[in-house]
This record gives structure tokens, C-alpha cells and sequence, in this order.
């Protein structure tokens, strides 16, 4: 079943250093949901927080109603994907796919239907006896994909999945990570750097600077609407003005630039 996320106030700590200060966002079930900010802003360091990999120094994280502040990585149930694909080189796609299902002991008949079905999805059947070495980056990461969700997750986390890729295989692989998504319809936190990936892919976006949110909102919000300076120069392409904004005694408002210009 997948869940909601909450993050309340949820504080990192590395030693005397804060790198996640006091951050509260909610993830609807369900939805495709991106971390979007520069290198070294804490997207990762909130994502492993999140799959139980780092511990939290303050507030707390529910899956839908349960604190899972105290609860180890191997029982959260989450799928994750990474940018290295992490898939055992020395197993066949297929193999590889049924790890975590024969580690669940999940019976033969319900594994072989699962793993079909997920093979499918990601478009991988006609690949599944071969071993990795014998796979492109983007098919490699498609295994990576239905290794995480053929378990079932409660949520998917992604850490920046196609950034070992070339461009136009990037852009090939967006819509396939967002039509597997949608179809079996998991909520789903994706990291990544690079604006024009998270604009496309995702339902909602949360630009993050220095550990904090700037603003969360859908893509064509953040695009056309950006909450600030950092937000509006991050995404898309921006020309900034310093100006002020006036009241006129008939009600309208007037906007006087720096430089003397007039609107
Ligand atoms: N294990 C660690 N110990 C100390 N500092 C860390 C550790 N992991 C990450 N950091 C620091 O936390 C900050 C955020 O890192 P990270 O979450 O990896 O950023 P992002 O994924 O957005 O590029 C960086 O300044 C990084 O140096
Ligand atoms: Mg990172």
C-alpha cells in the first residue's frame, strides 16, 4: 500500500553542523513528487532521512499516521533507485528482479506472475535471461526500476536515476519512469539537480536552497510564479529587476524601476 509522507520539522545534524535546519513538507499518496535544488543543498541527505539510512535529529517523519523516526531502514518498506544502478552483476535481469521477492519468501507462482508483470511494464521481458553486462545504461536502469517496485513499496525513492545517462536517453527514460510511476500509481520522492527533468516528470516540486524549501508547487507554478529571487533564477530563463511597487490614488498600482523606468 502505498502512503502519504510527512515531514514535520525534521532537523540533520552532522556533528556542530546543521544542514537541514527545521523542514515540514507533505507528499500526497500517490503522487510523483521531485526535490529540485543546486548541488550540496541537502536533497539526498532528506531522501535518506526519509528511507531510514540517515537518523534525525529533530521532528518527525509519518507514513500517513505512523512516526517512522525509530523505525529501522529494512522495515520501512521503500523501493529506491539510485544513480548507480546497484544491480548484482553476476545475475540474470530476471534474477535480479526476484531477489527481493525470494528474500520475502513470496511463493514461486505469485514471484514468477509479479516478475512477468513488472518485466512488462518496464519493457524488459525480451531481456531477461541476459546478465547486465550485456545491457545499455537506460536498460540497466529500467531492472534498477522493477527491482524497486516488484516488492510492493509503500513509497520510491529516487536519488538523481539518470544522471549516469546521455542526454537523449535521459529524456527517453523521463517518460518511462513517469508512465511506470503513474501505472502502478506509488508515491514517489525523486531527487535530482537538473530543472528541466524535474519540470517534466513531476506532479509537484519543491525547490530546495541550503537545506530549506523555497517554494512547492506544481510545475507550471514554479515556472510562471516563483516565490523569490533564488526560485526565479534557478528555473527557466529569467531577467531580474529591482523596482518598487506603488499604490495610485485611483486604485491602480504603478512599478517604478531602478534605473527610472516606468510600467
Ligand atoms: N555523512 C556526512 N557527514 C557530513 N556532512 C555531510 C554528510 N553527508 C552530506 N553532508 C553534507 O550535507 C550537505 C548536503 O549534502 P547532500 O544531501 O548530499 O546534497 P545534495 O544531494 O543536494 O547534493 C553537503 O554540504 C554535504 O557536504
Ligand atoms: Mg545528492
Amino acid at each position: 500500500m502505498s502512503v502519504a509522507i510527512h515531514a514535520d520539522q525534521v532537523i540533520k545534524r552532522y556533528g556542530e553542523v546543521t544542514i537541514i535546519p527545521g523542514l515540514t513538507e507533505h507528499i500526497r499518496n500517490g503522487e510523483f513528487f521531485t526535490l529540485l535544488g543546486p548541488s550540496g543543498c541537502g536533497k539526498t541527505t532528506l531522501l535518506r532521512m526519509i528511507a531510514g539510512f540517515n537518523s534525525i535529529e529533530g521532528g518527525g517523519i509519518r507514513f500517513n499516521d505512523t512516526l517512522i523516526n525509530d523505525i529501522p531502514a529494512h522495515k520501512r518498506n521503500i523501493g529506491m533507485v539510485f544513480q548507480s544502478y546497484a544491480i548484482f552483476p553476476h545475475l540474470t535481469v530476471r534474477e535480479n528482479v526476484e531477489y527481493g521477492l525470494k528474500l520475502r519468501k513470496i511463493p514461486k507462482d505469485e514471484m514468477k506472475e509479479r516478475v512477468d508483470k513488472i518485466l512488462d511494464v518496464v519493457q524488459i521481458t525480451e531481456y531477461q535471461d541476459r546478465l547486465p553486462e550485456r545491457l545499455s545504461g537506460g536498460q540497466q536502469q529500467r531492472v534498477a526500476l522493477a527491482r524497486a517496485i516488484v516488492i510492493h513499496p509503500s513509497v520510491l525513492l529516487m536519488d538523481e536515476p539518470l544522471s549516469n545517462l546521455d542526454a537523449k536517453l535521459r529524456v527517453e527514460m523521463r517518460s518511462a519512469i513517469r508512465a511506470v510511476q503513474k501505472q502502478v500509481g506509488i508515491t514517489t520522492v525523486y531527487v535530482t539537480h537538473d530543472q528541466e527533468e524535474a519540470l517534466s516528470i513531476s506532479d509537484r516540486i519543491a525547490v530546495m536552497r541550503k537545506g530549506e524549501i523555497q517554494q512547492t508547487a506544481r510545475p507550471h507554478t514554479i515556472y510562471t510564479r516563483p516565490y523569490n529571487v533564488f526560485v526565479s533564477t534557478f528555473i527557466g530563463h529569467s531577467n531580474l529587476f529591482r523596482g518598487t511597487i506603488g499604490a495610485l490614488r485611483d486604485g491602480r498600482r504603478e512599478v517604478r524601476f531602478a534605473d527610472g523606468g516606468q510600467l
